[in-house]
């Protein structure tokens, strides 16, 4: 089974501009907040992509992480890991926060941080797409965010999500941070743009619109509880200040790494790509455009041996 994303999926197709404004209007991101535990480094041109965009989640949302897992991390012992970690800019601040708990990030060898780690971090190459490299029940909490577009929906479905909830103990809590590739607000050649990526996702497979699917993912683990869901919207532009900036820096990196091949996907060449992000960066300053980010957090129930069935 492929990724089922069609281009006439509502949540794609051409949405509403009144609708998504509205919707904008009344998400609570619109509120900066007044008395901000998390703020954004003042120099973004320093940054690396997965940097800004670390910086920019955790002061959107104020927060590195929102399973109820704040207790359990600071007795000595718990264990965390970070699935697809990238740099690991998350685990050395929650290592920091966390002394006594233990956290392990796994990711592919390039990506795999450079910096020096302290005694409760440990990093390990490993592709998640053969499973992860853990015993069952192993870890308090499980943390994996934005890797829509490196894992087809069918090894998210069939391995990635079974994976999460294996190694997580029973009471450990599991949390899935994605965002969807369609914008909102969203001008004609944004809407090119961001139509030509879901398309060219679906090709191999993959799902940009993968936050429709993973609750579903979960349930049929039969291994957890309530799914827990919030949003927030990311605005693109300097017309919703620095975090806007932030965001359409983020957005535009993001583009230029696909420009090989996305261009060719898209059967144009890559100066042609070049200035389709340009008009997309003026674009979204112009019709105000944003885009969804989802937080899911759950957690693992006990099993009845006998049964097979979760006791809740
Ligand atoms: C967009 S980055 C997100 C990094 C980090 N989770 C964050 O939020 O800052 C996606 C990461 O997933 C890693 N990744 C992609 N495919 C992977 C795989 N099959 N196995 C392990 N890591 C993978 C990439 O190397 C990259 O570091």
């Amino acid at each position: 089974m492929g990724a089922t994303f069609s281009v006439n999926d509502p949540h794609y197709a051409s949405y509403p501009r009144e609708i998504a404004e509205q919707e904008y209007k009344n998400s609570e991101e619109r509120v900066r907040p007044s008395n901000p535990k998390y703020e954004m480094p003042d120099n973004i041109a320093d940054l690396e992509r997965l940097e800004t965009q670390h910086y920019l989640m955790r002061y959107l949302w104020q927060s590195n992480f929102e399973a109820p897992v704040d207790q359990v991390l600071k007795s000595s012992d718990a264990k965390v890991l970070d699935v697809g970690c990238g740099h690991g800019t998350w685990i050395f601040e929650l290592a920091q926060e966390y002394p006594n708990a233990q956290f392990t990030g796994i990711d592919t060898e390039s990506f795999l941080p450079k910096r020096e780690s302290s005694d409760n971090i440990k990093f390990l190459e490993h592709d998640l797409q053969h499973g992860l490299p853990f015993a069952d029940n192993t870890f308090d909490f499980v943390h994996m965010r934005f890797l829509t577009q490196y894992i087809s929906e069918k090894t998210w479905e069939d391995v990635i999500v079974k994976e999460l909830v294996r190694v997580a103990k029973p009471g450990g809590w599991i949390e899935i941070i994605e965002f969807d590739y369609p914008h909102y607000s969203a001008g004609p050649k944004t809407r090119k743009f961001t139509k030509a990526a879901m398309e060219f996702l679906a090709s191999k497979g993959f799902n940009g619109l993968l936050s429709l699917k993973l609750p579903s993912f979960l349930k049929a683990t039969g291994q957890v509880g309530d799914i827990r869901k919030h949003d927030k919207s990311i605005a693109l532009g300097k017309w919703a200040g620095k975090v806007g900036e932030f965001a359409i820096q983020d957005m535009s990196l993001l583009v230029t790494e696909l420009r090989a091949e996305l261009s060719s996907f898209m059967n144009i060449s890559e100066a042609e790509y070049d200035q389709l992000l340009e008009d997309y960066k003026q674009e979204v300053e112009k019709f105000k455009s944003f885009f969804k980010t989802h937080r899911f957090f759950t957690q693992k129930v006990n099993v009845d041996e006998k049964t097979g069935m979760p006791i809740l």
